[in-house]
């Protein structure tokens, strides 16, 4: 009988902000509301998506964003709630997203006085939308360096990702999941509809230091960087010693693709191409926030040279190329991209 009642034993999101109070930076309940907030817009984006089908809002709005990408009506959306619950909190003075060509400052007194700043890709794997395919968002946190009391600063958003004091992101999969770090190990929530709650299901996940998985869009290889043609040669020779050949697995959401490989095992790699010299993925919220997941939960995250997180951003939406994943397989990434041939 005993095991039957553990089934329900439940720790929601709110519980555990709650409890594990201490473990966040400068242990304060203004870090947990704005965690709480982010969580309500998760709640409320995850409906928007389940219904898409439906509800006439799959497709285009027909505007680009500021890199140019078509932008999708739940693109918008997504932002436009994100922000709306971020601001609710009353604790951040300050958002940079994919979908504002600026950064986005709140002047009412309570968000003027408040501590923190955000980057966020709202939506991520958008393009994906209308195939009904896992998407994302991404988050990341900082403590802003201008005053409190006057608005969100430029050099607020660009930090080195080393100085975040939270990331994480929401996973509309086969299951929704929220799954964040403040430093302390990486937690992962999954939303049971039923009760409308994020439930703790992944406490401190590690990622296994190797894996067989290989994520990156092959399609581009001809323009790869010669050491990422060798390291994707490599993937594919029979060496059952090594396990060997890997397996090839890309969704094309960043989230989708990283959350499997931290589960399993596996590395992502957005390199750097001919039409796109820095690759395509955001320093500041798609690859800080997966970086600092990655290094907590014993995994490793660089451009194939250098540590993400210790690149000082020069510019909002800037792009870095990003190798992230399993530890020995990011570092195997780096040995071929720094061998002479
Ligand atoms: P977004 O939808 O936020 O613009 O991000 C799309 C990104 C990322 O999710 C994914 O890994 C990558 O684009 C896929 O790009 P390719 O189609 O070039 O492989
Ligand atoms: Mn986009
Ligand atoms: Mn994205
Ligand atoms: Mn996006």
């Amino acid at each position: 009988m005993n095991h039957i009642l553990k089934a329900y034993k439940v720790t929601t999101l709110n519980q555990f902000l709650i409890e594990r109070q201490a473990d966040f930076p400068y242990a304060s309940g203004e870090f947990t509301r704005l965690l709480h907030h982010i969580g309500i817009a998760a709640k409320i984006v995850n409906r928007a998506i389940n219904k898409a089908g439906l509800a006439d809002i799959l497709g285009s709005i027909g505007t680009t964003n500021v890199q140019g990408e078509d932008q999708k009506k739940l693109d918008y959306i997504a932002n436009e709630l994100f922000i709306s619950s971020i601001r609710n909190s009353g604790e951040c003075c300050g958002i940079a997203s994919e979908e504002n060509d600026e950064i986005v400052t709140f002047d009412d007194e309570m968000s003027l006085d408040g501590k923190y700043i955000v980057c966020m890709d709202p939506l991520d794997g958008s393009a994906n939308l209308e195939s009904n395919v896992s998407v994302g968002t991404i988050f990341s946190i900082y403590r802003r360096i201008s005053p409190r009391g006057e608005k969100a600063t430029l050099e607020d958003f660009l930090q080195e990702g080393q100085k975040q004091v939270a990331a994480g992101y929401i996973i509309y999969g086969s299951s929704t999941m929220l799954v964040y770090t403040t430093g302390k190990g990486v937690y992962g929530f999954t939303l049971d509809p039923s009760i409308g709650e994020f439930c703790l299901s992944h406490n401190k996940v590690q990622t296994p230091k190797s894996g067989k998985i290989y994520s990156v869009n092959e399609g581009n290889y001809n323009s790869f960087p010669d050491g990422v043609k060798r390291f994707i040669d490599y993937c594919k020779v029979d060496s059952p010693a090594t396990n060997r050949p890997f397996s090839s697995r890309y969704i094309g959401s960043m989230v989708s693709d990283f959350h499997r490989n931290l589960l399993v095992g596996g590395v992502f790699l957005y390199p750097p191409t001919k039409a796109k010299p820095e690759g395509k993925l955001r320093l500041i919220y798609e690859c800080n926030p997966i970086a600092f997941l990655a290094e907590q939960a014993g995994g490793r995250a660089t451009t194939g040279t250098k540590r993400i997180l210790e690149i000082k951003p020069t510019s909002l939406h800037q792009r870095v190329p990003l190798v992230v994943g399993s530890y020995t397989l990011v570092k195997r990434v780096e040995e071929f991209m720094q061998e002479v041939p």
